[in-house]
């Protein structure tokens, strides 16, 4: 089958054909229908966030079940899946309490010293990121790494529920868990940023402030529900902020990965509001928080993969998607195919503004 590999950090990836091993008992194979491209898959090409090499990217993914391994009940050949970079063990503390994102003991890779599930004719290792390898025409997966959704909904824009969309409506609507009636601000409008403005539309937000530095973008942000918009160039985006809303908003999300907007994002909080960092910042980045912004019982915190419990969430917002609330026709701007990867790439670097999110889809 064919991949997109990622042989050397900051090159482009490479078109291969590698085998698959036939599925293990709690193992899905899934024929790739359209992976998203996220920025998250972009850290990891350019090596800001780690990856073993060489790899298979791509974690934004929706197929269909092709053979499923002997002990898998909950899935059938045939089915139509969306797939989740928080695979999950279901019998640790976390998954118990109800935090599956943040298990520690996913168990969605084979364990050490087992047969490779994709390799390259020669025999090496290709690894997965999270247990998943969405940019390639099949993929192999652990079974609680993906959820049947309905068939009415389709393939391609089913895909970015895999990563986007439940990061960023679960930003808003679990980690965050905002109030209806307040203020909010989105650093940041590019896939994950616009579905946090669109989730809070949902929600019930009475302001939705989107901030980035394309004005493109911005458009799209009011699109998705944006009230007010603040085009970040030359300006004290802060003070902006402070005064549109008479002092700043309850919750802002940072949805870029950069220090600089993630101070922002705590400083343009009123008195007791929240922060949340959805955008990932190098690796060993740190930030400085002041200290009388603090006092003010302001609040910092992060948000894996919007805090999901993705089997319940993923179907629910195919749902919303199919009532017409989740607007994911204008985030899926472009389909290309997998050999364009790495333009998609340039452009996610350059900040094309007529791209949202491009879609990989396979034929
Ligand atoms: N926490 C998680 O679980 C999770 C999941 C998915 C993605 N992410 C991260 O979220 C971030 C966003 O991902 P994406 O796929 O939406 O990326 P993207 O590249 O599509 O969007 C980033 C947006 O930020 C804007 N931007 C860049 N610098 C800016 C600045 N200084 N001021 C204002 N706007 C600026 C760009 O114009 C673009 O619209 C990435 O860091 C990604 O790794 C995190
Ligand atoms: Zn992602
Ligand atoms: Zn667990």
């Amino acid at each position: 089958m064919r991949a997109a590999v990622l042989i050397e950090r900051g090159q482009p990836l490479v078109m291969e054909d590698l085998a698959l091993d036939n599925p293990g008992p709690n193992e899905v194979l899934i024929r790739v229908a359209a992976t998203g491209v996220c920025h998250s898959d972009l850290h990891m090409a350019e090596g800001s966030f780690p990856a073993p090499l060489p790899c298979v990217l791509g974690h934004e993914t929706a197929g269909i079940v092709e053979a499923v391994g002997s002990q898998v009940r909950g899935l059938k050949v045939g089915d139509h899946v969306v797939t989740c970079v928080s695979g999950f063990c279901g019998h640790c503390q976390d998954c118990l309490t109800g935090h599956l994102s943040i298990c520690q003991d996913k168990g969605t890779d084979r364990p050490r010293g087992s047969q490779a599930r994709m390799s390259r004719p020669d025999g090496q290792r290709v690894h997965q990121i999270g247990g998943l390898s969405g940019f390639a025409e099949m993929m192999l997966v652990q079974e609680r790494t993906c959820v049947a959704i309905n068939r009415d909904m389709p393939l391609d824009v089913a895909s970015v529920i895999g990563c986007a969309v439940t990061t960023g409506y679960g930003a808003v609507v679990h980690t965050a868990a905002i109030r209806p009636g307040s203020t909010i601000a989105v650093l940041g409008c590019g896939g994950v940023g616009l579905m946090i403005v669109n989730a809070a539309l949902i929600a019930g937000a009475s302001r939705i402030i989107a901030i980035d530095q394309v004005p493109a973008k911005l458009a799209m942000a009011q699109t998705m529900g944006a009230t007010d918009v603040i085009h970040a160039a030359g300006i004290d985006v802060v003070e902006a902020v402070r005064e549109l809303t008479g002092g700043g908003v309850h919750y802002s999300f940072e949805a870029i990965g950069l220090k600089p907007t993630v101070e922002q994002s705590f400083r343009m909080l009123r008195h007791g509001g929240t922060a949340t960092v959805v955008g990932v910042a190098p690796v060993g980045t740190s930030f400085n928080i002041g200290a009388m912004d603090l006092l003010m019982e302001r609040k910092l915190q992060g948000s894996y993969m919007g805090s999901n419990q993705f089997p319940i969430d993923m179907p629910r917002l195919v749902e919303l998607y199919l009532q017409g609330r989740l607007k994911l026709d204008e985030l899926v701007s472009r389909r290309i195919g997998l050999a364009e990867i790495n333009t998609a790439f340039d452009e996610m670097k350059a900040g094309n503004g007529a791209v949202a999110r491009s879609v990989i889809c396979f034929g």
